[in-house]
């Protein structure tokens, strides 16, 4: 996620507070790094940065005696080049002479790193911001402006992101985004701007909110707006913001799930713009492919999206793979892995102890490690021949959502991959994700009602959507603190049937294909007085067998297996509320576990 903060000041003054406080307010963004560029009145620019936390590295470096005209400040979440001085934030041109930092990630970093190299430029390090800051110097070397520069380095620079960049000789900073948040304010004989709302409003309430295809020239005391594709000034005015400094910081959203949910079509498509153009795919498609055994391992939320991903390689390229709960991975596989097999470990975390003691157990036998992880950098990344990352940003809330959907996604298209599928039609997915969030909203609170108030209930599913009933029964666990258990629909007739009362809620997620099953389970339940709740196409049969039904839109079964988890996210989310908890942060539970 990473994220990004200037300041553009009347004169040089001490900038290195301020920029540490900002530094504090976006830490939730990334932590692998830190990086602080002032630029004083006679256009020196003193750049100091690190591998480690804001507190830590702004300690070692001494970043509140900075001082300058304008600074830069950049925290980093690692996806492009591992934590480390070298690749920290902000980043110089060739000569030094302009400095600059971004969030979000450059798709093509490795293919212009090449052509900059080539046209003789200095490249330090192999992350992607320092692309961003060559983009611009390669038009500057060419005689074009500042802006004009920075309008065709926009057109070179693919992917999802915020930039901010100071030249030595001028007095100001420009900025521009491209899929990624960016705000400006502007304050008594200052300006700033940065990725998000909180980090401004201590400093000023009176805020300018930027499009993607604009870009920001920032004064000490007012603003221009260029359009990226005319380079018309664009006329618009600063706005004063009134919201609570939390109300921010959720982005307007009650709770940090609540806001995680509403991120996942946002990520997904990061995801799929960054896998499209990453060389790591390349490798682990063919070791999967060459494969003898290929086991899929993590635990909770991992584990059922390794459930899932069982599910799409099957169905998409006949491929047989092992999902398992990493320490019966240990117990039920360690004797008979080698080097022939291949594991592919998930986490969120990278940090889970029961995956890495998977892990060590499958390094001995020389297994091949890949991982699909959300924090780079982190331990599991380092175990890994290659790791493929989750690109979902900080996930605040204990309770996964946003890494869920994406480790799906991650799944689906390396069964894209090894199955030779058009990896394009993925690109709809997100659309679709968009618009189930808007339409589960309502349908899920006509539901509440019969729901929130038991202590004990299930979710039931089939095949594809059978992980997605293991993931909702989880969710609904966690955080509503009710006993949930997540089942194989065909299941629930040998034993659990006995637990159906009057009006006991049960929640069944189906596709298409499934239907005629889904309804045998159902009417098992209704006839002994169950309530039957059905995720599902919108199907005659399921209204007329089911009491209530939430509708799911279903271009592809996969597709509609992911839309499927939306629902019971939501559920689990309205009906944590309803009990007066927080689902953020629920008791017991911690969001990363590294013991045994
Ligand atoms: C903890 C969390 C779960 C999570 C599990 C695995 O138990 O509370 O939400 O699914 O760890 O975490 P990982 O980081 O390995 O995905």
């Amino acid at each position: 996620m990473c994220g990004i903060f200037g300041i553009v000041s009347k004169r040089d003054k001490l900038l290195g507070p301020t920029l540490i406080d900002a530094g504090l307010r976006l830490s939730y963004r990334g932590y692998d790094s830190v990086g602080i560029a002032t630029i004083n009145e006679n256009g020196i620019i003193d750049l100091r940065k690190d591998a480690g936390k804001v507190t830590t590295v702004a300690e070692r470096f001494n970043f509140k005696e900075m001082i300058g005209k304008r600074g830069i400040l950049q925290l980093r979440w690692a996806t492009f080049g591992e934590p480390s001085m070298v690749n920290s934030q902000p980043h110089l041109d060739s000569e030094g002479l302009m400095v600059g930092a971004h969030n979000g990630n450059v798709v093509n970093n490795a293919e212009l790193r090449e052509e900059f190299i080539a046209e003789g430029m200095i490249v330090r390090s192999t992350n992607d911001g320092e692309s961003c800051v060559h983009a611009v110097e390669r038009f500057i070397r060419q005689g074009f402006s500042m802006i004009d520069a920075i309008r065709k380095a926009y057109d070179v620079l693919k992917g999802d992101y915020a930039f901010v960049i100071g030249k030595a000789d001028d007095d100001r900073l420009y900025a521009f985004k491209k899929g990624s948040g960016l705000v400006a304010g502007i304050g008594d004989e200052f300006t700033v701007v940065s990725s998000d709302l909180p980090s401004i409003l201590p400093l000023t309430r009176n805020i300018v909110f930027m499009n993607d295809g604009e870009i920001i020239e920032l004064s000490d005391q007012c603003f221009t707006i260029y359009s990226v594709s005319t380079g018309e000034v664009i006329d618009r005015s600063a706005e004063i913001v009134e919201e609570t400094m939390e109300v921010a910081q959720k982005g307007g959203f009650d709770h940090f799930m609540l806001k995680e949910i509403h991120e996942q079509p946002k990520v997904a498509e990061e995801l799929l713009h960054l896998w499209n153009n990453s060389p790591s795919i390349d490798v682990t498609v063919e070791a999967l492919k060459n494969a003898r055994n290929i086991y899929f391992v993590g635990c909770g939320t991992s584990f059922n999206a390794c459930v899932a991903g069982a599910v799409y390689f099957n169905r998409l390229s006949a491929k047989t793979t092992i999902p398992i709960a990493a320490p019966q991975f240990i117990a039920q596989y360690n004797r008979a892995i080698g080097p022939e097999d291949v594991g592919i470990f998930v986490s969120q975390s990278g940090e889970t102890k029961d995956v890495l003691n998977a892990v060590e157990i499958a390094r001995k036998q020389g297994m091949r490690i890949f991982s699909l992880v959300n924090v780079v950098g982190s331990t599991l990344t380092k175990l890994s021949e290659k790791w493929l990352p989750l690109v979902c940003g900080y996930e605040i809330s204990v309770p996964a959502t946003k890494t869920f959907t994406n480790q799906l996604v991650a799944f689906l298209y390396l069964a894209y991959k090894v199955a030779a599928k058009d990896i394009n039609e993925l690109n709809q997915l997100p659309d679709h994700m968009l618009k189930t969030i808007e339409e589960a909203e309502n349908q899920v609170r006509e539901i509440l009602t019969y729901v929130q108030d038991w202590n004990d209930l299930y979710c039931l599913g089939y095949g594809i959507t059978y992980p997605i009933a293991l993931e909702g029964a989880l969710k609904l666990k966690e955080i509503t603190y009710a006993h949930c258990e997540g089942m194989l629909s065909t299941e629930f007739k040998h034993g659990p049937l006995a637990a159906v009362t009057k009006d006991y809620p049960i929640i069944f997620s189906t596709i298409r294909e499934d239907i005629p099953l889904i309804i045998s389970g159902i009417n098992e339940v209704t006839c002994r007085g169950a309530r039957a709740i059905v995720i599902g196409p919108k199907d005659e049969r399921l209204e007329s067998n089911a009491h209530h039904t939430i509708r799911i839109a279903e271009p592809t079964p996969e597709f509609a297996s992911i839309l499927t988890i939306i629902p019971l996210q939501l559920l689990s989310y309205y009906m944590s509320v309803h009990r007066g908890f927080d689902p953020d942060f629920p008791r017991n539970l911690s969001k990363t576990l590294t013991v045994d």
